[in-house]
C-alpha cells in the first residue's frame, strides 16, 4: 500500500458501431483533465477508458460492413485508441468489452443478481431501439413525421417479443430515491438529479437484461440460445477493470467503488438507475458520482452523420494544434450544459487566452530576461507588497481550482488560473520592467523573477488541460518538478538558471470568413 489517496474515474465505453467524434473525445478528455489533475495533486490514480462492442447496434454494423464482428470491433476499437493517442489522454488501461476477463467478470455478477434472487424468467413483448439499446415503454415514445413510432431519442423503435430474463428493478423504487435523497452529489449537475429522480418516481418496472433473437454478445451462464443484455454487460466494465470478481485483487481494493463515472446526458439514466441497483442487488459498494455533460451542437445544428456535420476530432488537431483544441472544448462551455462548437468562437477564444494572454505573458518576460539579464533567470531583491500579493493570489489559486476540478467545473477552474494571468499582465504594466533597466536595475530584477515565477505557477496549474505547451514552457524556464507541491514557496525558480530565447507555445489563428447564409 502506497498510503496515498485514489481516484477512480471513467469515461463511457464506446459503441464501435461508428468511427470516433468530438463527443467522445469530449468525454474523455473531462475525464483525462481530472485524472492528470489528480496525479499532480498526489493521487493514485486509475483512469479507464474503452469500447462497448457487444449487442444488436454492433451485430448489425458489422454485417452492414461485410465482415464478421470481432473483425469489424477489432477495426474499430483501432480508431478508438487512436483517438486516445492523438488527444494525448493518459488512461491507465483500455479495456474491450469482448476481453475474457470481462466475460468472466459479467458471467460472475449475473450469478451473484441471481442467487440473490434479482433474476427471473420471463417474456419480454415492448417496444425495443436498437440504436439507443434501450426498451421503451409504449407512452414514452413520439410520433415521426411520417406517423411511425419512434423513441423519445427520436431513433427507430421495433416491436420485440421472445423469452427474455428480467431483473426486479421495481424492487430498488424507494432504495434509490434513498439513495438520491442522502447523496445529493450522487448525480450532479443538479438538474439532472432532479430529473432521474422524478424518472424514479414514476415507478420502475422490472428490466428485461437477456435476448434471444441475436448471438452477438456475452452468453447468460447455464440458459443456452440468452445473451446478455448489452447495458449489463457494458457498465459491469467499471468492475472488471479492477479485478472484478476479485474483490481481494489490489486494484479493485485500492479503486472500488469508482470517484466518478462521467457521462454523457443521453445515457444517465442506465448510470444513475439501472447501474446503483445492479450493485445495490450484488451488495457491492456505489459508486461516489455520476456526472453527466451536455451535447455539443456543430455552428447551431445537431450533429448527426446524416447532416454530414460530425466533427472529426482528428480534423481539428490537424487544423488548431492539440492543445488548443483540448482548451476550447472545456473552457468554452460549463460542464454539463450543452453547448455550440463553431470556429469563430474557437479562433477568438484561443487568440484571446492562449496567444494573447498566457503565450503573450510569458513570451514577453521571459525575452525581456534573456535580453536583459545575460539569458539567465535574475537575483531578486526585497519583495514589495505588490509582488507578494501577485505570487500570493496565484498560490491561493490551487486551492480554488481544486474546489472547481472536484465538482467537475472545468470552466472555472480555468477562469480561476486565467484571471491570474490577467493580474499578472496588469502587474506587467504598472511595473514597466522594460522601463526599469536605466533607472533601478535591481528592480528590474526583481520584477522579472517575480513574472517567471507567476509563469512557472501558472505553467504547472495548467498542465492538466494543456499537457504539451506547458510542459515547453515549464522547459523554457528550466522547471522539472512539475506535482502541486510544488506551488508556492516550495517550488521557487533559482536565479542563474539559463533562460534561452523563448520559443513562441500559443499560435495566433485567423478568423475564419463570415458565413453568408
Ligand atoms: N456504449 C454506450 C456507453 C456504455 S457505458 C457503460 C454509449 N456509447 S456511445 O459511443 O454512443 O456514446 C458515448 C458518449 O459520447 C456518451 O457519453 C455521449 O453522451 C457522448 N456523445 C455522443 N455525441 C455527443 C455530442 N454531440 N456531444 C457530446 N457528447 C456526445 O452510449
Amino acid at each position: 500500500m502506497t498510503g496515498r489517496p485514489t481516484y477512480y474515474v471513467t469515461t463511457p465505453i464506446y459503441y464501435v458501431n461508428d468511427k470516433p467524434h468530438i463527443g467522445h473525445a469530449y468525454t474523455t478528455l473531462a475525464c483525462d483533465v481530472l485524472a492528470r489533475f489528480k496525479r499532480l495533486d498526489g493521487f493514485d490514480v486509475m483512469f479507464l477508458t474503452g469500447t462497448d462492442e457487444h449487442g444488436q447496434k454492433i451485430e448489425r454494423s458489422a454485417e452492414r460492413a461485410g465482415v464478421d464482428p470481432q473483425t469489424f470491433c477489432d477495426q474499430v476499437s483501432l480508431k478508438f485508441k487512436e483517438l486516445t493517442e492523438a488527444m494525448n489522454f493518459s488512461n491507465d488501461q483500455f479495456i474491450r468489452t469482448t476481453e475474457e476477463r470481462h466475460k468472466k467478470s459479467v458471467q460472475h455478477l449475473w450469478k451473484v443478481l441471481q442467487e440473490k434472487g434479482f433474476i427471473y424468467e420471463d417474456r419480454y413483448s415492448g417496444w425495443y431501439s436498437v440504436r439507443d439499446e434501450a426498451f421503451y415503454a409504449e407512452s414514452e415514445l413520439i410520433e415521426g413525421q411520417g406517423g411511425e413510432k419512434l423513441a423519445p431519442t427520436g431513433a427507430p423503435v421495433e416491436w420485440v417479443e421472445e423469452p427474455s430474463y428480467f431483473f426486479k428493478l421495481s424492487a430498488f423504487e424507494d432504495k434509490l430515491l434513498e439513495l438520491y435523497d442522502n447523496n445529493p452529489d450522487f448525480v450532479m449537475p443538479k438538474s439532472r438529479l432532479n430529473e432521474v429522480r422524478s424518472f424514479v418516481k414514476g415507478g420502475l418496472e422490472d428490466l428485461s437484461v437477456s435476448r434471444t433473437t441475436f448471438n452477438w454478445g456475452v452468453k447468460v451462464p447455464d440458459a443456452p440460445g440468452h445473451i446478455m443484455y448489452v447495458w449489463i454487460d457494458a457498465l459491469a466494465n467499471y468492475l472488471t477493470a479492477v479485478g472484478y470478481p476479485d474483490t481481494a485483487a489490489a486494484d479493485y481494493q485500492k479503486f472500488w467503488p469508482a470517484n466518478v463515472h462521467i457521462v454523457g446526458k443521453d445515457i444517465l439514466r442506465f448510470h444513475a438507475v439501472y447501474w446503483p441497483a445492479f450493485l445495490m442487488a450484488a451488495d457491492l459498494p456505489l459508486p461516489k458520482r455520476v456526472f453527466a455533460h451536455g451535447w455539443w451542437t456543430n455552428e447551431g445544428q445537431k450533429i448527426s452523420k446524416s447532416l454530414g456535420n460530425v466533427i472529426d476530432p482528428f480534423e481539428l488537431i490537424e487544423e488548431y494544434g492539440l492543445d488548443a483544441t483540448r482548451f476550447f472544448l472545456l473552457r468554452e462551455v460549463p460542464f454539463g450544459n450543452d453547448g455550440d462548437f463553431s470556429r469563430r468562437a474557437f479562433v477568438l477564444r484561443c487568440n484571446a487566452d492562449l496567444s494573447n494572454g498566457l503565450g503573450n505573458l510569458s513570451q514577453r518576460t521571459l525575452s525581456m530576461i534573456h535580453k536583459n539579464c545575460d539569458e539567465a533567470l535574475p537575483v531578486p531583491g526585497d519583495f514589495s507588497s505588490e509582488d507578494k500579493e501577485l505570487l500570493g493570489n496565484i498560490e491561493k489559486t490551487l486551492d480554488v481550482v481544486r474546489g472547481h476540478i472536484d465538482n467537475q467545473a472545468f470552466h472555472l477552474a480555468l477562469d480561476a488560473i486565467w484571471t491570474q494571468a490577467s493580474a499578472a499582465d496588469s502587474y506587467i504594466s504598472v511595473q514597466e520592467p522594460w522601463k526599469l533597466k536605466k533607472t533601478d536595475p535591481e528592480r528590474m530584477n526583481t520584477v522579472l523573477y517575480v513574472l517567471a515565477e507567476a509563469i512557472r505557477q501558472l505553467a504547472i496549474l495548467a498542465q492538466p488541460i494543456m499537457p504539451q505547451s506547458t510542459d515547453k514552457l515549464l522547459s523554457q524556464i528550466g522547471v522539472s518538478e512539475r506535482g502541486f507541491d510544488q506551488i508556492g514557496q516550495a517550488g521557487r525558480l533559482k536565479p542563474g538558471i539559463a533562460i534561452p530565447k523563448p520559443e513562441g507555445v500559443f499560435p495566433r489563428f485567423e478568423l475564419p470568413e463570415e458565413s453568408t447564409d
